[in-house]
C-alpha cells in the first residue's frame, strides 16, 4: 500500500501507487516507475501535490487499510449529486416554486446514491485533497455526499437495534435525507451570486441568510414528502436551541435535520467563499466534535460523524510528539483524528530500518503519542489539550432506538 509524498520528495525509480490526474486528465497511471523527467515536470508543474507511492518496505511489516472503493465512491456519489443539482437549478430558475415533476430526475439520482452506499456499505468519508470527486465539488454536492453516508451509518445503528427489538420493522429510507441536502439552500441559489462578495454582510443581506431554510422549504412542492420539508426547514436549528428557524432544541429538531445540520457545517467549514477560506477537514472536524462548536450538534450524531469523517489519508505523515514521523495505516475508528499508525520515519523524516519500525499503534489508546503536525502545519492546538481523547472514551450513545422510534414509529 502506498505512502503519500509531496512531489518534491519524490525520486527517480519510485512507483506510483495510484494513477495521477489532473482536472480528470490522465498524468501517469498506476504503477508507473517514475524517470527523472517525470519527477521534473511533477515538481515543475504541482509542488504543492501529495502522491502516493508503493512502500515495499512497510507492506512487508504492516498492512494498510484498503480504500480505494470509498474514494471510488466518493467520485461517483459526488457526480451523481453534481448532476441532479445542476439539473434541479435549471428546473427552478424563473420559476417561483420547484413542481413534483421537477424533482423527478433529483430522486432518481438521489436513489442511485442509496443503492450505492447499501451495495457497497460505505461506512467514511475520506476527505482529502486528492479526491478530485470531493476537491472540486460544490458544497452542495458534498454535504449530499456527507449527509447520505452519515444516514447509511445511522440507519446500520437503527439496523441493529431493531434486530434486538421485534417492535422496529422495516428499513429506514435515506432518499428524503438526499433531497432534502440537495435543495436545502435552495432559495440561495440565485440569491448566492449576490452574496458572495467579500466583506461583512449588509442587514438585508443577512436577513437572506437567517430566513433561507424558511424560504427553501417554501420554495418545494406542495406535495412533497413532509420528511423533506422538515429537514429542509429544521437544518439550521442547534441541539442547544441557538438555531434557526425556530429555536428548537434536542429531540424536537427532526433526525434528518439533526444529520443535516452536521453535513452542511462540515461541508461550509471546509469550502472556500469570498468572505472565508476553507479550513483543513482536520480543523473543521475538532472544532465541531471536540471545540467550540460541539454543542450545536446531536451528540449521537457527532459520534457517529468523529468516526465517519476521515481527514487524514491512509499513507499520510503525521510527525508525534516523540519527534519521529509515524505513517497513518488505518482510519480512526471512534474518530477520525485518531488513526492508527506505524513509526517509519526519524525526527529527520528518512526511514527507519524495518527493524527499527514501531507499531501499529491506535491513537486514540495512546494519549502518549501526541500528533505534532500534518503536512507541515502545526496541530498541536487539537492535540494538546485532553479534550479529544476524552471525547473518545465515552460509548457511542444508545439513543439510536429512541431515534427510530421517534422517527419511524
Ligand atoms: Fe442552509
Amino acid at each position: 500500500m502506498p505512502i503519500l509524498v509531496r512531489t518534491i520528495a519524490l525520486q527517480p525509480g519510485m512507483t506510483l501507487a495510484r494513477a495521477l490526474r489532473l482536472s480528470h486528465k490522465m498524468l501517469l497511471p498506476a504503477d508507473r516507475v517514475l524517470t527523472r523527467s517525470d519527477v521534473t515536470m511533477l515538481t515543475e508543474r504541482r509542488p504543492e501535490l501529495y502522491v502516493s507511492v508503493h512502500s515495499p518496505e512497510l507492506d512487508s511489516v504492516c498492512e494498510f487499510e484498503p480504500d480505494a472503493l470509498e474514494i471510488g465512491a466518493t467520485q461517483s456519489v459526488c457526480d451523481t449529486a453534481s448532476s441532479a443539482l445542476h439539473l434541479a437549478q435549471g428546473a427552478l430558475e424563473g420559476k417561483s416554486r420547484l413542481r413534483e415533476d421537477d424533482l423527478r430526475v433529483a430522486e432518481r439520482s438521489i436513489r442511485q446514491i442509496d443503492r450505492f452506499l447499501c451495495h457497497h456499505r460505505i461506512v467514511r468519508v475520506r476527505f482529502h485533497d486528492e479526491i478530485p470527486g470531493i476537491a472540486s465539488a460544490a458544497d452542495g454536492v458534498k454535504a449530499v455526499h456527507v449527509a447520505m453516508v452519515l444516514g447509511a451509518a445511522v440507519r446500520l445503528q437503527v439496523l441493529a437495534a431493531r434486530q434486538r427489538s421485534a417492535k422496529f420493522a422495516g428499513a429506514v429510507n435515506l432518499v428524503p435525507l438526499g433531497l432534502a441536502a440537495l435543495l436545502r439552500d435552495c432559495s440561495l441559489w440565485t440569491a448566492r451570486r449576490s452574496l458572495d462578495h467579500p466583506g461583512p454582510l449588509t442587514t438585508a443581506e443577512r436577513d437572506i441568510v437567517y430566513d433561507h431554510s424558511m424560504r427553501s422549504a417554501a420554495l418545494l412542492p406542495d406535495t412533497v414528502d413532509p420528511t423533506i420539508y422538515a429537514a429542509v426547514l429544521h437544518h439550521h436549528e442547534n441541539h442547544s436551541g441557538t438555531g434557526y428557524p425556530r429555536g428548537l432544541s434536542r429531540d424536537a429538531i427532526p433526525l434528518f435535520a439533526r444529520i443535516l445540520r452536521i453535513a452542511d457545517a462540515f461541508c461550509a467549514a471546509t469550502s472556500e467563499t469570498s468572505y472565508h477560506a476553507a479550513k483543513p477537514a482536520w480543523l473543521a472536524a475538532w472544532e465541531m466534535t471536540c471545540g467550540p462548536y460541539a454543542e450545536c450538534y446531536d451528540p449521537g450524531i457527532r459520534k457517529i460523524f468523529q468516526a465517519v469523517i476521515q481527514p487524514y489519508p491512509i499513507g499520510s505523515k503525521l510527525r508525534l510528539s516523540c519527534g519521529r514521523y509515524a505513517v497513518v495505516v488505518k482510519h480512526g475508528r471512534v474518530h477520525g483524528l485518531l488513526p492508527e499508525v506505524v513509526i517509519a520515519f526519524d525526527e529527520n523524516d528518512k526511514p527507519l530500518a524495518t527493524d527499527a519500525i514501531q507499531g501499529p499503534f491506535r491513537l486514540e489508546r495512546s494519549p502518549e503519542l501526541r500528533v505534532v503536525s500534518f503536512r507541515d502545519t502545526d496541530v498541536t492546538r487539537i492535540y494538546g489539550s485532553e479534550p479529544v481523547y476524552e471525547n473518545v472514551h465515552t460509548a457511542v450513545p444508545a439513543e439510536f432506538t429512541h431515534f427510530a422510534e421517534s422517527t419511524y414509529p
